[in-house]
């Protein structure tokens, strides 16, 4: 095997700080990467954004982000995954890997009989981007979605304790609840955060999906094909 094939960073971005639970699925995966990545602070959140303002701002980023020489580009952002990742494959000659498609295999793989939920932003589950990446992988499944915008604002404040986060995630879950689900993905990089409550509310049968692990997995899966992957020591970059 070659000592070192690439030993450029990987890009990562996200509205905020949420993408950071796909970093650190990322530092597990592949402990040897360097990593650049870009949190958008000053303009989150993106859930409520439009499709245009926030392909926009992803554009943005990524010219940013291959500006420091990345060889790929992992958009933890699930509704930026949602809405630009179409026009940032046109746009990029590097490769680019979205949440969607690899939680979506995910939620797949775990669940036979195709009953499967999507907890999202208001932009991700408006888009439609997982019932229709689930389908193509299995048609007939059926996907119950759930918008949860109330869910980021507290995780920012930093209330993953407060009952008033468990009273409102208990409101939110009441359809999944009674659906017998199979899966659930955690269709926002914010939800790992606070995956135990959700864990808890839906049932230890219910297997949770975190969409940033998934794709970090894809990534190191994509960075092999490609004969890609670098060997250490890691620098990393935080904007
Ligand atoms: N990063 C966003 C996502 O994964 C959640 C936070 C926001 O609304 O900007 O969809």
């Amino acid at each position: 095997m070659p000592a070192t094939r690439d030993s450029r960073p990987i890009g990562v971005f996200d509205s905020g700080l949420g993408g950071l639970t796909a970093v650190h699925a990322l530092f597990q995966t592949l402990p040897e990467e360097s990593v650049v990545y870009f949190g958008d602070t000053a303009r989150l959140p993106y859930g409520s954004k439009s499709r245009d303002t926030v392909t926009r701002f992803s554009l943005e980023i990524a010219a940013f982000l291959v500006r420091q020489n990345v060889k790929c580009l992992l958009v933890a952002c699930n509704t930026a995954s949602s809405y630009a990742l179409e026009a940032l494959n046109r746009r990029l000659d590097i490769p680019v890997v979205g949440v969607i498609e690899p939680a979506a295999k995910a939620a797949v793989a775990m669940s036979p009989h195709g009953r499967i939920g999507v907890l999202g932003t208001l932009g991700t589950v408006g888009s439609r981007a997982y019932p229709e990446a689930i389908d193509l992988l299995a048609v007939g499944a059926s996907v119950i979605s759930r918008a949860c915008p109330l869910f980021v604002p507290l995780i920012e404040e930093g209330w993953l304790h407060h009952p008033v986060l468990r009273q409102i995630a208990a409101e939110y879950l009441i359809e999944m609840k009674a659906a017998s689900l199979e899966s659930v993905i955690l269709g926002c990089t914010h939800y790992p955060l606070i995956a135990p409550l959700i864990q808890d509310l839906l049932g230890p049968e219910v297997r949770l999906v975190d969409s940033g692990a998934e794709a970090a997995r894809a990534t190191a899966t994509l960075l092999s094909e490609r004969g890609q992957l670098a060997s250490g020591p890691p620098r990393h970059h935080f904007f």
